[in-house]
């Protein structure tokens, strides 16, 4: 996968900061990878791996994606970097999850999740657009792919409507979150077809249930598994899977 630069949400920790690694280890690393974080001073793996890494320049992005000044400030972060190359690939991973049952789910728990999950990466996408188009124009003869531009937005099976009532009860507690992904889904999936107009790749994937702060020490997978897995996936992508929703190993999910 040779993918000049990306950009990473929820860089600092979990699924986000192991995208961050994977990157790093490829056999034909990114020159530029911008791991966004709310707190870059206190990311302290992120700013070891800067220390260590050699072959690609790790940018820390300070970015709350429910904020939208710094959402603009992140842009231009990137801009000065990439410059006329545009940015290759952004990776929507950035999320929050908190359990609140039926009856009782509030009017806040819904808000913070939409901004969250499913508003700020849409509107981060949309700002960074001109950048990924750029990315785009200079492959302009290729097939879509993560390596020309694209968008992949971290999102979650339990997002889907269609297996909505089949999965383990617990799981109907995360009403906010579950409704937000699958706004986040509907959201870049009409925006999709504009998108592949313009050369930029934008597809839905599901991590599985991971071990990270989210999952829980009791998920299925370990958190590298999961990333290797990703990253498998994405190589393989190109225009018909434009606004997809795939699990981890490329297989569909139904919306
Ligand atoms: N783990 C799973 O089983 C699983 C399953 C399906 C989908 N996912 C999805 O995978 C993605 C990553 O999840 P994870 O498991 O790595 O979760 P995690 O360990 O809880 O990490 C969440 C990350 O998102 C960041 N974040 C939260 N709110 C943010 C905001 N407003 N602005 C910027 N960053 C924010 C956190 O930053 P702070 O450190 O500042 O809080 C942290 O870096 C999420 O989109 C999640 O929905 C996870």
């Amino acid at each position: 996968m040779a993918v000049e630069s990306v950009l990473v949400t929820g860089a600092n920790r979990g699924i986000g900061l192991e995208f961050v690694k994977q990157f790093l280890k490829l056999d034909d690393p990114p020159r530029f990878v911008f791991a966004a974080c709310r707190n870059p001073g206190l990311a302290t793996d992120l700013l070891d791996l800067k220390k260590e890494s050699k072959n690609s320049e790790i940018i820390l992005i300070q970015l709350d994606v429910t904020n939208l000044e710094e959402i603009q400030a992140a842009k231009k972060e990137v801009e000065k970097f990439v410059g006329n190359r545009g940015l290759t690939l952004l990776i929507n991973n950035a999320g929050s999850a908190a359990l609140q049952g039926f009856p009782g789910v509030t009017k806040e728990s819904f808000f913070k999740h939409f901004d969250t999950n499913a508003v700020g990466p849409f509107l981060l996408m949309q700002e960074l657009y001109p950048l990924l188009q750029k990315a785009a124009s200079l492959k302009e003869s290729e097939k879509l792919s993560v390596s020309r531009a694209a968008v992949i937005n971290i999102s979650a099976g339990n997002g889907s409507l269609t297996t909505a009532m089949g999965l383990v009860p617990v799981i109907d507690a995360a009403v906010g979150y579950r409704t937000s992904k699958a706004a986040v889904n509907m959201a870049m999936r009409i925006v999709s077809r504009a998108m592949k107009k313009d050369g930029v790749l934008n597809v839905q994937i599901c991590p599985g249930w991971v071990k990270t702060d989210m999952g829980s020490p009791a998920a299925e997978i370990e958190v590298p598994d999961s990333i290797a897995a990703m990253l498998k996936t994405m190589l393989t992508l190109n225009e018909n899977n434009q606004g997809d929703f795939l699990d981890r190993n490329g297989v569909p999910i139904p919306f």
